[in-house]
C-alpha cells in the first residue's frame, strides 16, 4: 500500500458555505483529508451530505469558503485563473455526471479534445487500450446525439484518461450505468491506479463500486464521519446499514 507517499491530494479544513444567515447551508463543515498517491478512494455519504461539493473543491472547479486544497505540492488558492485552467487541464481528469461533451464533435474527438487543446500528442497505445476496454471501439466516429446515456459516460471517462493525468476525479462516474458497463468503467479506473500510478477518488452510492476503491470515507452533514480501508460491496453495505440505524434512531419504533 503506497500509503506513506505524498498525498495527491489534500483538503485541509475545507469549508463551503452556501447563502448567509439563517438560510446558510454548511455544505463543507471543516474537512480535513489527504487523498494518497496511487489509491483509489470512494466519497460515500447521504444525499446533500457535501460529496459533490468537495468533490468540486477538489478538482479546482469551485473555491471553498475557507480552508486550502492542494493538488501535489500546489495550492489552488495561490492560482491565478490561467494558471488554474492549466493545471485542471494538464493534471486533472474528470468524469463528472454531467457530461459536457461537445455536441459537434464525435466521440473519439471529445476524448481527444483536451489533448488537442493543450497541444500535447495523443499515445495511441494506451487510447486503444482505454477504449478498447470502455467498449467504445465501434462508436468512435458517433456524435453525442447518437449515444446512449451510458455511452456517452464512457466517452468522458475515456476522455478522462486519454491524457493519463495524476489524479481523476468522478462524481458518480457510474451512476448512470448498467452493472456490465459500471463494471469497465471501475476497472479500468481500478488499472489507471495499478498499472499506471495514478490516483482516482470517485464519489459513490453504490457499494459494489465502493469496493473496487483501496479506501471508503465516508461523509455526514458535510464532515468526515468515517473511513474503511479495504472495502468489500459487502462490509461498506453492512457499514451504510449501521449509518442508516444511526440516523433513523430517534425517529424509530
Ligand atoms: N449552489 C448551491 N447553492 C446553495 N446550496 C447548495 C448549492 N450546491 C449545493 N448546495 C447544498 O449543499 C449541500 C451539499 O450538496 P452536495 O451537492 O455537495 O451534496 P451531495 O452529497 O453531492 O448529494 P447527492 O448525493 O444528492 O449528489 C446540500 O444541502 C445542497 O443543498
Ligand atoms: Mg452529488
Amino acid at each position: 500500500m503506497p500509503s506513506h507517499s505524498a498525498p495527491a491530494a489534500r483538503a485541509q479544513n475545507l469549508k463551503k458555505i452556501y447563502g448567509t444567515g439563517e438560510t446558510a447551508v454548511h455544505a463543507l463543515d471543516g474537512v480535513t483529508e489527504d487523498f494518497a498517491a496511487g489509491e483509489f478512494t470512494a466519497i460515500m455519504g447521504p444525499s446533500g451530505s457535501g460529496k459533490s461539493t468537495l468533490m468540486h473543491c477538489l478538482a479546482g472547479l469551485d473555491s471553498a469558503t475557507s480552508g486550502a486544497v492542494l493538488i501535489g505540492d500546489t495550492d489552488l488558492t495561490t492560482l491565478s485563473d490561467k494558471a488554474m485552467t492549466q493545471l485542471r487541464r494538464d493534471r486533472i481528469g474528470f468524469v463528472f455526471q454531467a457530461f459536457n461533451l461537445v455536441p459537434t464533435l464525435t466521440a473519439l474527438e471529445n476524448i481527444t479534445l483536451p489533448l488537442d487543446i493543450a497541444g500535447r500528442k495523443v499515445d495511441t497505445e494506451w487510447l486503444d487500450t482505454v477504449v478498447g476496454r470502455l467498449g467504445l471501439g465501434d462508436r468512435l466516429d458517433h456524435k453525442p446525439g447518437e449515444l446512449s446515456g451510458g455511452q456517452q459516460q464512457r466517452v468522458a471517462c475515456a476522455r478522462a484518461l486519454a491524457g493519463r493525468p495524476e489524479i481523476i476525479f468522478g462524481d458518480e462516474p457510474t451512476g448512470n450505468l448498467d452493472s456490465h458497463s459500471s463494471g469497465e468503467v471501475l476497472s479500468i479506473l481500478r488499472a489507471a491506479v495499478d498499472e499506471f500510478e495514478q490516483t482516482v477518488v470517485i464519489v459513490t452510492h453504490d457499494p459494489r463500486a465502493a469496493g473496487y476503491a483501496d479506501r471508503v470515507v465516508f461523509l455526514s452533514d458535510g464532515r468526515i464521519v468515517d473511513e474503511m480501508r479495504g472495502p468489500t460491496a459487502d462490509s461498506v453495505l453492512d457499514r451504510m446499514k449501521q449509518f442508516d440505524t444511526v440516523v433513523n434512531a430517534p425517529t424509530a419504533q
